[in-house]
């Protein structure tokens, strides 16, 4: 089974992170952001895939490699400009097989494919779209059904005023090469616009999944992905490693202080004497918690730095950043990869650094 992965959108929303990392890459918990997804995939039959690629494409090529980590077959597309959701599926026609799988791939799910694959054959359809419930369907593709299942009207980010659903678009679909002809090639094109649309009563259905979605286009939505993992509310490979405490400590890693589970703590992480994280946070490899410090409901990316009796409260800090002693970093703070900040810095309210940022001490009492 064949599946195409969009992965090239630039991740604006998610920036810092994205600013040096493609977000397909960005790390989330233990892997690569798209790990999960080649998992899943994987856990359903994939095993060839397609990578569309726009921004930063050999980031996203030299962390994944050919695939054989993940039992498949990998393979990359590089649009010459970004086409669009629709215009990047029609420049990897050649690579498709007759019918493959078609993802969004900034969304962490667990959603049982096969039976989307099933209910597909069942139908007879062209394109099977999987829907799952959310709050407001604002963001997303709205979609009503008819009674059959079929689809009966597509309208993407519909104005409030259209909202007599929450089934939205999953960004997971099962299609039939043919349905490419409609799209006009090397133009930007939006597939929800100008294809699904066009669908309707012709061979267009919806599937209603249950299970974990959640696209992670944001810091809040990356965090809740996080503790989702953590927790276990989505199915991944991540629990596994579980101690009884809920704790995944890597090899190498010195626990001197507290840690709290459900936490992950990557291979030679230092939590010095007298340090606290709780709140189902994350310790990249090589990460530093020195003595009276306190990570709660937080991320802190590879080899970064956090610093004495710093308070870190849900916010996500990038790779090799250096945070000073007694720093107060709020809800929502990013930093970006190397930002450092000198001692009594107070950063809240979802600020955002830029990667190698630099601020002396005391700079922001925000
Ligand atoms: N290769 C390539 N080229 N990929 C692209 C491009 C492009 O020009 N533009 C976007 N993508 C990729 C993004 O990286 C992402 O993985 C996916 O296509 C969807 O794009 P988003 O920009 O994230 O769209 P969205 O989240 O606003 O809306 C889409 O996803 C929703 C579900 O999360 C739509 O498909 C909605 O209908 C859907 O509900
Ligand atoms: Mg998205």
């Amino acid at each position: 089974m064949q599946a195409l992965i969009l992965a090239g959108g630039e991740g604006t929303r998610l920036r810092p992170l994205t600013s040096t990392v493609p977000k397909p890459v960005v790390p989330l918990v233990d892997r690569p952001f798209i790990a999960f997804m080649l998992e899943w995939l994987r856990g359903h039959g994939v095993d060839d895939v397609v990578i569309s690629c726009g921004f930063l494409a050999s980031g996203v090529h030299n962390v994944l490699g050919d695939g054989s980590a993940y039992g498949m077959r990998l393979r990359y597309v590089e649009e010459p400009r970004p086409l669009g959701t629709g215009g990047a599926v029609k420049f990897a026609e050649d690579l498709l097989d007759e019918r493959f799988l078609m993802l969004n791939g900034d969304v962490l799910t667990d959603i049982d494919l096969t039976a989307q694959i099933a209910q597909h054959e069942r139908t007879g359809a062209r394109a099977t779209l999987a829907l799952v419930p959310v709050e407001d369907p604002s963001a997303y593709g709205l979609v009503r059904r008819n009674g059959d299942g079929s689809v009966s009207e597509f309208l993407e980010k519909p104005s409030p005023d259209q909202i007599d659903t929450n089934l939205v678009n999953a960004g997971a679909y099962v299609l039939h090469r043919d349905v490419l002809a409609q799209l006009p090639a090397g133009q930007h094109v939006s597939i929800e616009r100008e294809l699904f649309p066009r669908l309707v009563d012709d061979g267009l259905y919806g599937y209603e999944a249950s299970g974990y979605w959640l696209d992670i286009g944001t810091p809040e939505r990356y965090l809740q992905a996080t503790y989702d993992i953590l927790d276990g509310a989505v199915e991944t490979h991540v629990t596994d490693a579980y101690d009884a405490a809920h704790l995944a400590v890597a090899d190498g890693a010195e626990l001197h202080g507290r840690v709290v589970g459900p936490a992950l703590v990557g291979a030679r992480a230092r939590v010095a004497d007298g340090a606290l994280v709780t709140g189902r946070s994350v310790l990249g490899p090589g990460v530093e918690v020195a003595e009276g410090a306190h990570v709660d409901g937080s991320v802190v990316l590879d080899g970064a730095v956090v610093g004495p009796h710093a308070h870190l409260t849900q916010c996500i800090v990038g790779p090799g950043a250096r945070i000073g002693a007694r720093c107060r970093l709020g809800e929502g703070v990013v930093l970006g990869e190397c930002v450092t900040l000198g001692a009594d810095n107070q950063l809240a309210a979802g600020a955002r650094l830029s990667p190698n940022v630099s601020l002396p001490d005391g700079a922001i009492k925000f």
